[in-house]
């Protein structure tokens, strides 16, 4: 349409993943055919891959409403048991980071995932009861990093798992293309494949470059993004050449430095660097370990020769 957003709101608009999403399209289909509410949806994966549009695509596509919440919100049970009773039929309910839901919230979601419907107790000690109540059929999207922080009763009661994956250059280009078209920017293609290939396989990390680059190319040129321009912004956000920034060097150069190379166990090295381990574990280390500069190994982490290559050192064999 004419006021398209950054997000795209279809699925063919959507650029990327195209497995879940010629999936998805069949099951989209399939449920509304049937006039039933989709399966319930388990995204996981890196963050900014997309999780929170695909679940508003797929509320679109099914021409349903979207609640959206998430774990670390809903504290007590009472707070999911709110949102639930506020569900009009066939809505998608969006819980992000749904591997923080607490236990005692998660078991009011076993329920009403299986049966649409939610067991209250009312009153206290010798007149407390409980009392059934039926909730709108509805579908369940949660999002997570990893799939394995989720417990396996909450795992098993999705019908769709779907990982998503990091995107190719080509794909990301493609994206870079569309959000500079929706922000009004004049971007050079191979500016675009600059951006794209120094964004660690995530669309999130290209629209923040490109709409930093942008503001370079306003302020200090003609507006026009080229790949000088979009080279200059690089450098000046601090994006090396294989788009790792500040934490994947401290983190690459924390093992050659100060552990040879490696193994080092995650905890010893999220210390040395002064980092969560959460936050290296699933912001940085999925793309080094998918790019093949690090490796996992029983004994810990390990910095490849690749890594080493592109700090232009080499790897000594120690004795
Ligand atoms: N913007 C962010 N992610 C996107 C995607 N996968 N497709 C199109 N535009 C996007």
């Amino acid at each position: 349409g004419l006021d398209r957003s950054i997000r795209p709101s279809d699925l063919d608009q959507y650029i990327g993943q195209e497995e879940i999403k010629q999936n998805l399209k069949v099951f989209i289909r399939a449920a509304k055919e049937r006039q039933e509410p989709l399966d319930h949806v388990l995204l996981y994966g890196p963050p900014g891959l997309g999780k929170t549009t695909l679940s508003m695509i797929i509320a679109a596509e099914m021409g349903a409403g979207i609640r959206t919440t998430s774990g670390p919100a809903l504290e007590r049970p009472g707070d999911l048991a709110a949102v639930l009773s506020s569900l009009e039929p066939g809505d998608v309910l969006f819980i992000d980071e749904i591997h923080r839901l607490p236990r005692h919230v998660e078991e009011i979601l076993y329920p009403a995932m299986e049966d649409f419907c939610m067991d209250i107790v009312i009153g206290k000690d010798e007149t407390a009861h409980s009392v059934r109540i039926n909730l709108p059929p509805f579908t369940l999207v949660g999002a997570t990093t990893r799939a394995g922080y989720l417990s396996p009763p909450l795992r098993d009661r999705f019908g769709v798992i779907s990982r998503l994956q990091f995107y190719t250059p080509e794909e990301l280009a493609m994206i870079i293309k569309r959000t500079a078209s929706v922000l009004v920017t004049d971007i050079e293609e191979d500016a675009c494949f600059e951006i794209a290939r120094r964004s660690r396989g995530t669309p999130r990390i290209a629209n923040r470059l490109l709409k930093r680059i942008r503001d370079f190319a306003q302020v200090e040129s003609d507006g026009i993004i080229d790949q000088k321009t979009a080279r200059n912004g690089l450098k000046r956000l601090h994006v090396d050449e294989a788009g790792l920034d500040r934490v994947d060097h401290q983190l690459l150069l924390g093992i050659i430095g100060q552990f040879h190379g490696g193994p080092v166990g995650l905890d010893t090295l999220a210390a040395a660097i002064g980092e969560e381990r959460h936050t290296i574990e699933d912001v940085h280390e999925p793309y080094l370990l998918q790019i093949g500069f690090i490796q996992r190994t029983p004994r810990g982490r390990v910095a490849t020769e690749q890594a080493y290559a592109h700090f232009h050192m080499e790897r000594k064999e120690r004795n």
